[in-house]
């Protein structure tokens, strides 16, 4: 078992480098983006959001193609992989798409002040794991690899893309840019600050160009555990 999940963090951008608006979904990306998006999902054992993508996306992070859920019920696995979430304040509905699409497993990573709330709120859909005073991704990932947890995939928003990489455990970005602009700095970005492995000093290593319609797809290798895979 390795200490923590190969992870790939995957991500649309606007040209000016949001991802979100304030308050509401940005739909970014087009058609033949979520259809690569969502076999990258399907090679997955785990997928991660922050608990603000819950509240605001109501994602389901569910494998939406047919042939891809029923080949990986053939290889034993569930047909979705399991969602991860982490939450300071707990303040996640039990009704959101997150707890209530598919049948794997949902766990709820939470800072020790939260976790009674969690428990009580979500503990009948989800596992809910007191993370300690501060919940931090490197340990996270450590506690999801001991979960079996082989290949995680992250999947906003800004303020968990940071930590990941600011604590230099994402091994492959996967960054799409769709050809639009938000033109508002109140719309969040696909990082907030912080200190970066990757700078003027040190560069990352662009490992492919891709275009996928109206998007272009940047993969960047981002540890030596990059794989083409
Ligand atoms: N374009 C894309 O590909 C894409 C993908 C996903 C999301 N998005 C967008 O991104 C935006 C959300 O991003 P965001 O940066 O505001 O939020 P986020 O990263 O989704 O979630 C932040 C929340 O996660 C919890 N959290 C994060 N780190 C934590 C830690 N170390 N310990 C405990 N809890 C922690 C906190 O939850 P609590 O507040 O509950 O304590 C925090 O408020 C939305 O607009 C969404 O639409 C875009």
């Amino acid at each position: 078992m390795r200490d923590r999940p190969y992870t790939l963090l995957s991500c649309c951008v606007s040209i000016d480098g949001y991802i979100g608006n304030a308050a509401s979904r940005l739909l970014l990306s087009n058609d033949a983006d979520f259809d690569r998006v969502d076999a990258v999902r399907a090679s997955c054992d785990a997928i991660l959001v922050g608990a603000e993508t819950v509240r605001i996306d109501n994602p389901r992070l569910l494998v939406r193609s047919q042939t891809r859920r029923v080949e990986r019920a053939a290889r034993g696995l569930p047909e979705s992989p399991a969602k991860v979430t982490v939450t300071r304040r707990a303040e996640l509905d039990a009704c959101a798409n997150f707890f209530n699409a598919g049948e794997a497993e949902k766990i709820v990573y939470c800072a020790s002040q939260g976790a009674a709330d969690a428990r009580m709120r979500l503990g009948p859909v989800a596992t809910v794991v007191d993370a300690g005073d501060t919940v931090e991704m490197r340990a996270l990932s450590t506690d999801l690899a001991s979960r079996g947890v082989d290949r995680l995939m992250v999947e906003g928003g800004g303020t968990v893309h940071t930590q990941f990489l600011t604590e230099d455990i994402v091994d492959e970005l996967q960054l799409t840019v769709a050809p639009v602009f938000v033109g508002d700095s109140a719309a969040t970005r696909f990082v907030r600050d912080g200190v970066f492995p990757w700078n003027p000093g040190s560069r990352a290593e662009p490992a492919d160009v891709q275009k996928l319609g109206d998007v272009v797809l940047l993969r960047y290798a981002l540890s030596s555990r990059f794989s083409e895979r």
